[in-house]
């Protein structure tokens, strides 16, 4: 390749930095602006140049980026539709890269960290919405740093239509998007996306943000904002939020909740704690929608935590096998904080026996060893902060039961970080009931 100077300004790069299926792009000099840094020309790869449909689509992705103008969608130096040597688009170097580019460099994001990503790509495919544009390719090789700010581009698949964006009629093109980040209505046909399609993408893409990894798959149990991810990546279109917008204000909402009124705090006690008394087996919904109300109280503060410890009073062993089914992160870290929140709340001794009732039901319905732990060490420490014998029974009764090694280690580490061995063995009786290998265990404890 020799140097070549396009449009009687750009001097091009003999080597193109990035190729897709159809173009390549090229770092260019350009001869009006010299200081600046060297911004990005894409064209045609010499293949599709030639091809009728290729060229035509490309010129209508010139025309769609040229048209609008937004702090988080990639600007336009310059563009000749019509150059002899081919159309072409000029754009500023997004400097930081693209979205691969900086997962691969960072890894997986925070949730803070990708709701910033989050905020400015979707104010981009906003903007885009309002001008009655469709993305339709929304995936990390098409999102750039581009000084500081997030910005959409290649809108190589992007449709511009007569008409607002949520109703869309007929159009067709072949290719249907980045395979992971693509919804199942636009992989069923193009022309079935809507703007609930960018919506999708977007879920996806702050699915991989999180993860780094593609996000073929459902995001899993362990990542924090599935909620809100899968509520934006659902199989049916209005079952997502509705806008960008509403995805962004879904996320907040999840990671910064806003501060609650007292009364309605007591209302949705109230509520739970009747739903609980009344039936031994919630919706899954409503599990996973009482899990998350209850994890985000605050037991710092006693109306919160009145409230936290009257809902969870109310939970049995099938209750709780079904919270950790739905979500098992959350109820272990209510389990863990309902112990917090009865030791703080010191309501004296007679208000131990219930939430004693809720961990041993917790520990004996399940043979998870960290909701095993938890519950020997709660029972303990409440047990011994009152001197409640109810406290050492149902202790009694779950040392009695046969359990694997994995088990046995949990509960030693339960009762080692209560700090209320002594307390809880006063009565060596109690100790040599116990079957081996945990009696030898304890007594070890004992005298250590
Ligand atoms: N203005 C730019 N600044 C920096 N890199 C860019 C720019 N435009 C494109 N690239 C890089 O080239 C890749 C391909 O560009 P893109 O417009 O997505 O073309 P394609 O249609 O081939 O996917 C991008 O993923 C990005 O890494
Ligand atoms: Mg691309």
């Amino acid at each position: 390749m020799t140097e070549l100077i396009v449009g009687e300004r750009f001097v091009l790069s003999s080597y193109p930095f990035g190729a897709g299926a159809f173009g390549e792009v090229f770092r260019v000099q350009d001869l009006q602006r010299p200081d600046d840094h060297d911004p990005v020309m894409k064209r045609l790869n010499d293949e599709s140049a030639g091809h009728p449909f290729h060229f035509s689509r490309f010129r209508r992705e010139i025309r769609t980026m040229a048209s609008v103008e937004h702090v988080n969608v990639m600007p336009v130096i310059a563009y000749d539709l019509d150059d002899p040597l081919g159309p072409w688009l000029v754009s500023p170097f997004a400097d930081g890269g693209n979205l691969a580019d900086y997962i691969t460099l960072h890894g997986p994001l925070s949730p803070d960290d990708s709701l910033k990503i989050l905020r400015d790509v979707a104010a981009g495919v906003d903007y885009i919405h309002t001008r009655a544009i469709l993305h339709r390719d929304l995936s990390p090789g098409n999102v750039l740093l581009l000084n500081g700010h997030w910005v959409i581009s290649d809108f190589g698949l992007a449709h511009v239509s007569e008409q607002p964006v949520s109703f869309q009629t007929s159009y067709s093109v072949t290719g249907y998007g980045t395979t992971d980040f693509c919804s199942p209505e636009q992989k069923q046909s193009l022309a079935s996306a809507t703007a609930l399609s960018d919506v999708y993408s977007l879920g996806k893409l702050f699915q991989y943000m999180q993860t780094g990894a593609s996000p073929a798959h459902e995001p899993g149990s362990d990542l924090p904002l599935r909620f809100e991810i899968r509520k934006a990546t659902a199989t049916s279109p209005q079952d997502r939020y509705g806008s960008p917008a509403l995805f962004v204000d879904g996320v907040v909402a999840a990671i910064h909740p806003a501060p609650r009124d007292p009364e309605s705090v007591s209302d949705m006690a109230e509520q739970y704690a009747e739903d609980l008394s009344e039936s031994s087996a919630l919706p899954t919904s409503d599990t996973a929608a009482m899990l998350g109300w209850l994890v985000d109280l605050d037991i710092k503060k006693v109306g919160e935590r009145d409230a936290f410890i009257d809902v969870m009073n109310q939970v049995t062993g099938n209750h709780f096998e079904r919270l950790t089914k739905v979500d098992r992160e959350r109820a272990m870290t209510a389990l863990s904080r309902f112990e917090e929140a009865v030791l703080d709340a010191d309501r004296g001794f007679n208000h131990a026996d219930q939430p004693a009732r809720v961990f041993a039901a917790a520990a004996t319905g399940n043979t998870d060893a960290t909701i095993r732990k938890i519950a020997v060490r709660a029972l303990a420490r409440i047990g011994g902060a009152n001197n409640r014998w109810f406290c050492l029974d149902r202790l009694q009764e779950i040392f009695a039961r046969p359990a694997a090694d994995e088990l046995v280690s949990a509960m030693v580490d339960g009762l080692k970080e209560s700090g209320e061995v002594r307390w809880v063995f006063q009565d060596n009786s109690r100790l040599e009931q116990l079957p081996n290998p945990l009696r030898g265990r304890f007594r070890a404890l004992l005298k250590g």
